[in-house]
């Protein structure tokens, strides 16, 4: 079983559309099945899951829809608390999270603060990230700290979940075959499942096909077969 597992959460719009339903309603329904997908992959033994729930291009998306996704920051994590402590999830987030609202900042704080030594499971929420600024941001960090020379393993350290392996494989769901800035460094061999599936309605079944199809893959890393 995977240690990490990424996910491209799309078509929250796609699927509220079909319905009828604004868009945001896709969001909404979207922020539900987080928790239902941190369940199902902790049952299955899974030890983390990043999910991109904010790339810092959505922030061209129109007010209105940036405003409903902030605000399911604050009930997301008022809603889950109760449960990341009985579960033993710990909450983490990747990105330029100073560019959020206070109020989803400050109750992100809180969230990571409270959940911190909880054991079980890594929720990692990637909020205003790209890849390409996450590597950026690196090198920033690198040069203020006078860095002269770098390797892979030290200038892994200075992303900003350095600490967190490599997720084994991404997840996109609605279709799309790309990777959206998600993740460029921590990519590199990692593989990619899509399906058409929306996000608000991907399942165990899906994600118990995701693995199976895992499962039958060669991960080489560059060499051959033993
Ligand atoms: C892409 O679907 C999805 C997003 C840009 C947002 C993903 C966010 C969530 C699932 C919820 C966020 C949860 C928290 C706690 C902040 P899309 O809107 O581009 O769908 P479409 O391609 O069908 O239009």
């Amino acid at each position: 079983m995977p240690e990490h597992i990424a996910m491209i959460m799309d078509g929250n719009g796609r699927w509220a559309q079909r319905q009828g339903l604004p868009r945001t309603a896709g969001h909404r329904a979207g922020a539900e099945n987080i928790s239902r997908v941190v369940d199902i992959c902790m049952k299955h033994g899974v030890k983390s899951l990043t999910v991109y729930a904010f790339s810092t291009e959505n922030w061209k998306r129109p007010v209105d829809e940036v405003s409903a996704l902030m605000a399911l920051i604050p009930e997301f994590c008022s809603g889950r608390l109760q449960d990341m402590m009985k579960n033993g999830v710990r909450l983490r987030t990747i990105g330029r999270t100073s560019d959020l609202p206070l109020a989803a900042r400050t109750v992100l704080l809180n969230t990571i603060e409270k959940t911190k030594n909880n054991d079980k499971f890594t929720l990692n929420i990637a909020l205003s990230y790209g890849g390409r600024a996450e590597i950026v941001d690196a090198v920033n960090k690198m040069l203020k700290d006078g860095i002269k020379e770098i390797n892979e393993e030290t200038f892994r350290d200075y992303l900003y979940a350095g600490d967190i392996p490599d997720p084994a494989i991404i997840i996109r769901t609605g279709g799309e075959m790309r990777l959206s800035n998600f993740l460029m460094w921590e990519s590199a061999y990692s593989e990619i499942y899509v399906t058409d599936t929306w996000w608000p309605d991907f399942s165990e079944e899906d994600l118990v096909k995701a693995f199976k199809w895992f499962e039958t893959r060669d991960r080489r890393f560059g060499g051959i077969k033993a």
